[in-house]
């Protein structure tokens, strides 16, 4: 009797438990829910699209090194980003006027809304899209963005609507994972007009925006990005690179090998990417982090 007793309380207590776990859960899904089905009415002056080949250089290079093209694709045609059943369908967007793509009559206003404010034309905020680090481009380098990613060639690549899993709802409730880039913006702060474009600490710290989604806003680094992934290393004077000479810092970042050695993962560390910085760009982000106690 009294086996039985005990056997049924504890029964009780789990499902209780069950219950509550399942609750918690549901105020994450909804909350998460509601903020991504919030409407953003954000006015965004349209800007001027140079289309000189110059400009459309600098779009394509700004393209490379700020990852557009390794989320949205080479083509910047669109990807399947994450199909998992834990995080969900995540597509980065066909960016070109093909089928599946942006529709027609997606104006610089809509390019200005969705790099500048990170929301998508319906005025929902756009998922997983690095806005944050989009809107602090400056004027001339989202205008030669924009010019270059009007011009791509046609892409017909329809894609899968994005639908968050589990994981990725929990993930982004604890700030585990930059789902709504649009909260995260200082919506008032002025289109940036002038950046110092000679090598130097100034314009290592404007190139430096595109490190510190890993490495931290103080360069520092941290726990992993995403399970499974390594500690994110301190980029700054005080961690190892800061005894690098420039030419290790570079050669690091051009063929993803460490002085030590060890050969970073694409995967982990953006070193493709980050192989595409001219030298210019390197040498001014070594000087900048290298300011940083
Ligand atoms: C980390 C991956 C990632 C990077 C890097 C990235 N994007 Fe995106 N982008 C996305 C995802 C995912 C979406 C779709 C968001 C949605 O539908 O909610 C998106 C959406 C967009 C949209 C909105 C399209 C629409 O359908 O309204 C534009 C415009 C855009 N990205 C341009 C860019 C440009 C330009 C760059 C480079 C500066 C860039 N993106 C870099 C992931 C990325
Ligand atoms: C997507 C995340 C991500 C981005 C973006 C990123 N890094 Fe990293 N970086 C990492 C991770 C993770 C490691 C450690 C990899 C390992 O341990 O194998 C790393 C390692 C490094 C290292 C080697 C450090 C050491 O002590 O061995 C350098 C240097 C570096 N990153 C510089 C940069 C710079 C500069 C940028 C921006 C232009 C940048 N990273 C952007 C994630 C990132």
């Amino acid at each position: 009797m009294l086996k039985r007793k005990v056997i049924v309380r504890g029964f009780a207590v789990v499902i209780t438990v069950l219950n509550l776990l399942l609750i918690a859960y549901l105020v994450i899904a909804n909350d998460i829910k509601k903020r991504t089905e919030k409407i953003y009415a954000f006015k965004e002056k349209t800007i001027a699209i140079p289309s000189d080949s110059l400009s459309i250089a600098r779009g394509k290079h700004l393209s490379v090194i700020k990852g557009c093209q390794d989320c949205h694709g080479a083509d910047l045609g669109g990807k399947l980003m994450i199909d998992d059943p834990g995080l969900g369908v995540i597509v980065a967007s066909n960016l070109t006027g093909g089928k599946g793509g942006l529709p027609q009559d997606y104006g610089v206003q809509d390019w200005m809304r969705a790099l500048r404010h990170g929301v998508g034309r319906s005025g929902k905020a756009l998922i997983l899209m690095p806005s944050h680090e989009t809107a602090l481009l400056s004027k001339a380098d989202l205008s030669a963005l924009i010019a270059y990613c009007r011009q791509v060639d046609r892409v017909d690549r329809p894609l899968p609507a994005n639908k968050l899993g589990p994981v990725a709802n929990m993930m982004g409730y604890l700030g585990k994972m930059p789902l709504l880039s649009v909260e995260k913006i200082n919506h008032v702060a002025p289109l940036r007009l002038e950046v110092d474009t000679a090598p130097g600490p100034a314009l290592g710290e404007y190139l430096a925006i595109s490190c510190s989604g890993c490495h931290r806003a103080d360069f520092k680094g941290g726990d992993p990005i995403a399970p499974g992934m390594p500690e994110v290393p301190n980029i700054t004077s005080s961690g190892a690179v800061g005894k690098w000479t420039q030419e290790q810092f570079i050669s690091t970042l051009r063929t993803g090998k460490t002085p030590t050695g060890h050969q970073l993962k694409n995967e982990e560390m953006p070193w493709m990417m980050t192989a595409q910085y001219d030298l210019k760009e390197l040498v001014s982000l070594y000087l900048y982090l290298r300011t940083i106690k």
